[in-house]
């Protein structure tokens, strides 16, 4: 490239909106992950400079298992680049090999409000499931979000709908925070699908498909084997009109089997309630639990193989570490100038 071409590209790169969004390693990657989000991000890497993390440092308000923790978030980087996420294109980075964020956090956590992080519907979910452990880290983890959001300045964070709050409380507090010292953090906008914003459970669909569900047969993840897919949606929930057609409200199990299957193969609501006219439940299932399989099989099979390189792995979430500390460090030397803090 001639020096010209070297500054325009450099100029593109500053000029493009930044993005930020994470998924907590606490388990295998579900559908709803992938449907809410992953799915979502590859797209977006050629007009956005896009930062990607795996957002380890939440899994640990409710207890993991240290080896297992390890695994899932190795598996998790590998899950990202099979989904399409070029590391070329796209900062991959494990949350916790990037300091700033905690540093951030801190700060942030004086300037959120205990009424706020009293109203977080995911932290009155998370206490009731882990009565036993309902810790200081449980209640501040929108603060901590808020530091992964705002320490990129992202424009955009695309999120499924249940972390639309999270992203609301984040705006809050960086406009309380800006007006107090001026503009210091871009506020962000959550990007939401209009279909697979909410993936909801297999076996109770009114509740959204989550790993940390009880029953197991309601959540489907990533690299699960086709067999166990398919098992599962054969048992998924319905109702007993045995008619295919779109109603959250009173038939939240072929809504929710539509929502995938639309998502899965690109078909409208009406394309799919023509296709299924006159035939049973039991097709249905079968074919939305098909078309999962298809979705799923070359992200398993290319996560399998990438996972079989772990030197490879390393390389990428290093450079993405270092690329993303160079970012974050900044808008925290910012902030800690801007609170009071003496230079070292
Ligand atoms: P997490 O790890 O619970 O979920 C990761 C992403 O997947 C989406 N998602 C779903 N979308 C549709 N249907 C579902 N059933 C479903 N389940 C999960 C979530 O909306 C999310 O986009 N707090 C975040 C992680 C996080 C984060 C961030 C996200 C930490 N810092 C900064 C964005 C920006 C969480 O627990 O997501």
């Amino acid at each position: 490239m001639k020096g010209f071409e070297v500054f325009q590209t450099m100029e593109n790169e500053m000029q493009k909106k930044r993005i930020l969004s994470g998924i907590q390693p606490s388990g295998d990657l579900t559908l709803g992950s992938y449907l809410g989000a992953i799915r979502n991000w590859a797209a977006l890497a050629d007009e956005y400079d896009c930062y990607y993390m795996l957002a380890d440092m939440h899994t640990i308000t409710v207890r993991q298992v240290p080896a297992e923790l390890r695994r899932h978030t190795l598996t998790q980087v590998a899950a990202y680049i099979a989904s399409g996420l070029d590391p070329e294109k796209n900062t991959l980075f494990v949350q916790s090999h990037v300091p700033a964020h905690a540093q951030l956090a801190w700060v942030l956590d004086c300037y959120t409000m205990f009424g706020e992080l009293s109203r977080m519907t995911q932290f009155k979910d998370k206490s009731a499931k882990n009565a036993d452990n309902i810790n200081a880290g449980l209640f501040t983890y929108p603060a901590l979000m808020a530091a992964d959001i705002l320490i990129y300045q992202a424009d955009l964070v695309p999120v499924g709908g249940d972390q639309k709050q999270h992203v609301e409380l984040c705006r809050d507090v960086a406009t309380r925070f800006n007006g107090i010292y001026g503009d210091v953090f871009k506020l962000p906008e959550p990007y939401i699908p209009k279909v697979g914003a909410r993936v909801m459970s297999l076996t109770s669909p009114t509740s959204k498909m989550s790993k940390s569900d009880k029953d197991q047969n309601g959540c489907v993840y990533m690299l699960e084997r086709p067999e166990d897919i398919m098992r599962k949606f054969k048992k998924a929930v319905t109702d007993s009109e045995a008619s295919v057609h779109y109603d959250p409200e009173s038939k939240p199990g072929v809504s929710n089997l539509m929502q995938i299957y639309s998502v899965a193969t690109g078909r409208t609501f009406e394309e799919i309630e023509r296709e299924f006219a006159g035939h049973g439940y039991g097709d249905f299932k079968a074919a939305v639990g098909e078309a999962v399989v298809e979705l799923l099989r070359p992200i398993r099979e290319e996560t399998e193989r990438l996972l079989a390189d772990k030197a490879y792995l390393e390389g990428v979430y290093r450079a993405g570490a270092e690329r993303a500390s160079r970012v974050a460090d900044r808008t925290v030397a910012k902030v800690y100038k801007k609170v009071g803090f003496l230079p070292r």
